[in-house]
């Protein structure tokens, strides 16, 4: 039953089905605490029956999406496989070859279309990332530092008693209390509302998705099933994950805007313009002139906003990183994009230490931000945006423009700032995100799990 391109299944009696959010992964819905301490953990399973004694010992800690957030609890604990860990547990191969092709190919392999070249290219990434070898991608959170050091070492003590099953990489990461990210702009703002989700939208003026863009076993904003692995019980509320670790030049990026600014005002203007966001988080859209730290710390009101009262992107840019990741309403009038087929739930995290302000010259510290993307499909969301929104400018009416963020620029691109009388253009875009690796996953749902760990042959 191998085939590129999976069906769709023409929608059934299930249109009304309710989430089932006792077997949903908690952190594949739920937002992270904030702010937070945490650690991916990347392991290659070199025994199948390890690595399903591993799962055993690992469900107990792995909370369901209606479970109430548990403040005695150590940390909070999301587990994900790639393609080659699935095969690794021995997972049969009709399975197998029913998960989307991008994820049998891993992001690795991706790498041409993402716009993964030159530095970023896989062969230059981070090891073990994009090989064979990762299997299971663990991520451990706690709003504690020492709670997430216990953790950690009940896991070590479990995975060393587990012969068979190897930690290859691991990634400490944090989120401040600010919620900014390195760049110094607060990030996770703007999520997706997730229909029966229990989880309250942020932008009222925006119809909630539909559970299945997100959630594999419901319908979508199609109205259709979207192709889900089998058996039933692997794939059904289970979901596609894809992370990344992205090195941010932040001192490039602040020597940038220092350079095309002729005072603060403007820098911080500039940056915004870029981002879509002040560094407060308060949304251009909201407050074109300048900062407000108010509304940038609101979440009723942050992301409380549409765009197609600007049209022409006066207040926020076309091009800006935020707009383009999510254009909201400001093709509607148009109807020929459906941006609601392209949403996706982010967790974005900081690594490395962050660049201590005014600092211009870099410091050589790696550092940056995990991404995560949570979605049902890996091709329509996560990379069409990545290769339609981000690497191209041909939605907005800019083809030779990409997201002056995180785009795949090589220093000769432009991003434009309509303003009047005259708009302004800057030029010369340096790479301001290199792709240190990534991989694309699966997160199943806890009786997928439990079936996993129970896997036979
Ligand atoms: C190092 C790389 C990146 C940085 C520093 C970054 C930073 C940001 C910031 C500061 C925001 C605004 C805050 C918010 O709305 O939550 C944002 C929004 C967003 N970003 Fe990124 N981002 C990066 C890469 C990416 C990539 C690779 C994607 C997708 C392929 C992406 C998708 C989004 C989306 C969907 C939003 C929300 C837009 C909205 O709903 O208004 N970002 N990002």
């Amino acid at each position: 039953m191998s085939s590129d391109q999976p069906t769709v299944t023409p929608m059934t009696a299930t249109t009304n089905a309710r989430l089932e959010l006792h077997d949903i992964q908690r952190g594949v819905l739920h937002p992270r605490p904030s702010p937070y301490v945490g650690t991916y953990l990347l392991l290659r399973i070199d025994d199948r029956r390890a690595g399903r004694e591993l799962i055993k010992r690992l469900l107990p800690a792995i909370d369901s999406a209606d479970s109430p957030p548990d403040p005695a609890k150590q940390a909070s604990v999301s587990v994900a496989f790639t393609y080659q860990g699935l095969k690794a547990l021995g997972v049969p191969s009709d399975s197998l070859e029913s998960f989307a092709p991008e994820f049998r190919q891993g992001m690795a392999a991706r790498a041409a279309v993402l716009g993964d070249r030159a530095e970023s290219s896989p062969e230059n990434w981070e090891k073990p990332l994009g090989t064979p070898e990762v299997h299971v991608a663990l991520a451990a959170l706690s709003s504690d530092a020492e709670r997430l050091a216990t953790t950690l070492e009940h896991a070590r003590k479990a995975h060393e008693e587990v012969a068979g099953v190897e930690a290859i990489w691991r990634q400490d990461c944090y989120q401040l209390p600010s919620g900014r990210t390195s760049f110094g702009f607060k990030d996770a703002i703007g999520q997706p509302a997730v229909e029966s989700s229990g989880i309250p939208p942020s932008n009222p003026h925006e119809q909630p998705i539909k559970a299945g863009e997100f959630i594999l076993g419901y319908p979508d904003e199609t109205s259709s099933l979207p192709p889900m692995p089998i058996p039933e019980i692997l794939g059904r509320n289970g979901t596609y994950m894809a992370f990344r670790k992205l090195h941010t030049r932040v001192a490039a990026f602040r020597q940038y805007l220092r350079a095309k600014a002729a005072s603060r005002e403007e820098e911080a203007l500039l940056g915004a313009k870029i981002v879509g966001r002040w560094q407060s988080g308060a949304p251009l859209a909201l407050c074109p002139q300048r900062d407000d730290p108010d509304l940038g710390a609101d979440p009723d009101r942050n992301n409380a906003f549409l765009y197609l009262d600007d049209p022409r992107g006066f207040k926020c840019p076309a091009g800006a990183h935020a707009r383009r990741a999510n254009p909201r309403d400001a093709f509607d009038h148009e109807g020929s994009v459906d941006v609601r087929l392209h949403r996706m739930i982010r967790r974005g995290t900081s690594y490395g230490p962050m660049l201590p302000d005014g600092v211009l010259e870099d410091d050589g510290a790696d550092r940056g931000i995990v991404f995560a993307f949570v979605g049902a499909h890996l091709r329509r969301q996560f990379e069409f945006v990545k290769t339609q929104w981000l690497n191209d400018g041909i939605f907005i009416g800019a083809p030779s423009e990409k997201d002056p963020l995180a785009g795949t620029n090589d220093g000769s691109g432009t991003f434009t700032i309509p303003q009047r009388p005259i708009r302004r253009r800057l030029r010369d875009l340096p790479p301001f995100v290199i792709t240190r690796g990534g991989e694309y996953c699966f997160a199943p749902g806890l009786r997928a799990l439990k079936w996993l760990g129970d896997l036979e042959t």
